[in-house]
């Protein structure tokens, strides 16, 4: 995931709105520029953030049964990435069909051009063999425009929880954008981080290294650089917080002082009492249960929920009804 092309209009725009919000407000979607791009990556690689490393494992032992509903279709087939990003994990699925010889087209689609670029870059050198097409784009845009459809099986994959970054609403709007942008009986894979130990979950955004908190205090730094504001990123504290009720862990920036913040770009200045929050990002943890009401609430029919040896994560195999 990165934003690193987003428009300068739009950035300031949101800005303002969530700045303006009651409470206050801030869209995750801007941590990923070059900065937060790296601390993402070192975040994978903590030993508290158990999803990459679940999802790797899952892909891992079960690219077989995964892959059987498409490969029982005996077709040539589309395999479409929603947010594809360095595309670690889809390649454990590209060599396997590769080495298979299955007949397929890749359709990367991401937000970022240079993520692509790396992407196809390493792809050529890796398995050159493959057909790659780079799709620049957001999700629900390029699930408008269909650029892949020839008539061909699709596959559709949303990996990583990014589904888990949208709330409950939004969440279920990118899925009617799926239904719409697949026909019936294409596949969707879909990655969700499942309901566990309230502390488990916690630790992942809570890291003793205070890498998320770098994270999360990068979108101040950003809106400093580039909206020309004078956040004081250390008069606030990375909070997160998880309900185990809805399954949202969500994650503040709390000021510690009553500050007025200028943000030039916007010609205005904030507003902030003591211990007044930002709220910054969702990351819904679901249940089995949820994830089946959600399909069928989008006209998807559950085929196999494959999960690792904890039952941590799920990449959910869903079949367009
Ligand atoms: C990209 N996304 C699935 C991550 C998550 O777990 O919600 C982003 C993240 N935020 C803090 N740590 C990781």
């Amino acid at each position: 995931m990165n934003a690193k092309n987003t428009d300068f209009g739009t950035f300031a725009q949101d800005v303002m709105l969530g700045l303006n919000s009651r409470p206050k407000t801030l869209p995750s979607k801007y941590f990923y520029d070059a900065k937060g791009d790296k601390l993402f990556q070192q975040i994978m690689a903590l030993p508290e953030y158990y999803l990459t490393r679940k999802e790797y494992e899952i892909l891992e032992e079960q690219q077989e049964q995964i892959l059987a509903g498409i490969l029982a279709l005996g077709k040539p087939f589309n395999l479409v990435e929603l947010g594809a990003g360095d595309g670690l994990k889809t390649k454990i699925l590209l060599r396997y069909l590769v080495e298979k010889r299955v007949e397929f087209s890749y359709f990367p689609v991401d937000f970022s051009g240079s993520v692509l670029e790396e992407l196809q870059q390493s792809l050529a050198s890796e398995l050159p063999e493959l057909s790659v097409s780079p799709i620049q784009d957001t999700y629900s845009d390029s699930l408008k425009k269909q650029i892949w459809e020839d008539g061909k099986p699709n596959f559709v994959l949303f990996l990583g929880a990014n589904l888990g970054n949208f709330g409950v609403k939004e969440a279920k709007n990118i899925i009617n954008h799926l239904r719409v942008g697949t026909k019936r009986g294409d596949l969707v894979l879909i990655g969700f981080d499942l309901k566990k130990h309230p502390q488990t979950i916690l630790d992942a955004y809570h890291d003793k290294q205070g890498i998320t908190r770098e994270f999360n205090l990068n979108l101040l730094d950003r809106i400093n650089r580039e909206l020309d504001a004078d956040f004081d990123r250390d008069s606030f504290v990375h909070w997160p917080t998880y309900n185990p009720v809805s399954g949202e862990c969500r994650s503040y920036l709390v000021s510690q002082k009553a500050q007025q913040v200028t943000v030039g770009a916007l010609n205005q200045t904030f507003e902030f009492e003591a211990y007044e929050s930002i709220f910054t990002e969702i990351s819904k943890k679901y249940s089995l249960s949820e994830i089946h009401a959600l399909a069928s609430s989008g006209g998807f029919h559950v085929e196999e929920s494959f999960m690792d040896s904890e039952g941590y994560f799920a990449d959910v195999l869903w079949k367009r009804q």
